[in-house]
């Protein structure tokens, strides 16, 4: 599907202000295949990037800065393993307290610069018992405890078929479940394709249950306790909404956990944002080998 179909996709009272950056950012040349998010302690994957060029998230008209200190805001350009890609260094999340119109502008952005699929990474939390600190894990599924739908507002109509549902709105209705069965919210050929990856790379890869909580506050434990009832596998504050979105717009969305702390329980010590930095950057060698064996796959 293309951009401009994606822009036209969005509500009157969005598509102006994502569509400002589209055209700014298209000016600029940055298009691309494959969408990548750089989660937090994640964003060294840009040192990979050939040919890297980059804006600023506060250069780029009608974007809102993040305001998590370790956090980069940067969109940059360039290829990977010979792929080109756009990507996401840095993210704002849900704890910011935006409106969703501003929280997943970039991601909206992203999907309407034309790319096929995107890999949306993240730190997270390990609640699956046999996951450790370093691990990754391919989202298989996620859990959004936010509990209502991010789009709100955000997309035109239609939202159900009618007499004059065209094949190509059919096609988009199905792709989202509003008709016919429930479809995978990630793309299960791109999830085998990443745990090839893993294999062909000697990277230690689980496949597991995503759940998105608002924070900032890391879970209580009687919340831990649910969150491991309901079998979720990993937990952490960003990647549902965006993954609804893109899905919503015909780009195809990968997920990549890393684990970057056991969800705490008795006895575990209180975790900073520091520590779940630190982690991350631990992990980054893994993952830069894993995203450059799985880029000529897509
Ligand atoms: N909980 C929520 N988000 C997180 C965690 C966690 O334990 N670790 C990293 N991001």
């Amino acid at each position: 599907m293309s951009g401009a179909r994606r822009l036209d996709m969005l509500s009157d009272r969005w598509r102006d202000r994502v569509g400002e950056a589209v055209t700014f950012l298209a000016e600029r040349g940055f298009t691309g295949r494959v969408g990548l998010v750089l989660g937090s302690g994640l964003g060294n994957f840009v040192d990979a990037v050939e040919d890297a060029e980059a804006i600023d998230y506060g250069d780029i008209p009608g974007y809102a800065t993040t305001t998590v200190a370790e956090h980069t805001g940067r969109l940059v350009k360039g290829t990977a393993a010979g792929v080109p890609v756009v990507v996401m260094q840095g993210r704002l999340h849900p704890y910011e307290g935006l409106p969703a119109a501003e929280l997943l502008l970039p991601t909206a952005v992203l999907a309407c610069l034309g790319v096929d699929c995107a890999l949306v990474t993240n730190a997270a939390g390990g609640l699956n018992r046999y996951y450790v600190p370093g691990d990754l894990m391919v989202i298989r599924d996620q859990i959004d405890l936010h509990w209502h739908d991010p789009l709100r507002g955000l997309l035109a109509r239609p939202f159900a078929a009618t007499a004059e549902t065209t094949d190509a709105q059919a096609a988009e209705l199905a792709a989202i479940g509003r008709i016919g069965g429930v479809p995978d919210l990630f793309d299960p050929d791109l999830a085998r394709k990443l745990v090839a990856a893993a294999a062909e790379t000697g990277v230690p890869m689980h496949s597991g249950t995503y759940a998105s909580m608002y924070g900032p506050a890391y879970e209580a434990k009687a919340e831990i306790g649910m969150l491991r009832r309901i079998h979720c596998d990993a937990v952490g504050m960003s990647t549902a909404p965006e993954t609804v979105l893109l899905k919503r717009l015909g780009v195809k969305p990968v997920g990549l956990s890393c684990i970057t702390n056991p969800a705490r329980e008795t006895g575990q010590p209180e975790l900073s944002h520091q520590d779940v930095v630190e982690v991350g950057k631990m992990v980054r060698e893994r993952m830069a080998r894993l995203l450059l064996a799985f880029l000529p796959k897509v």
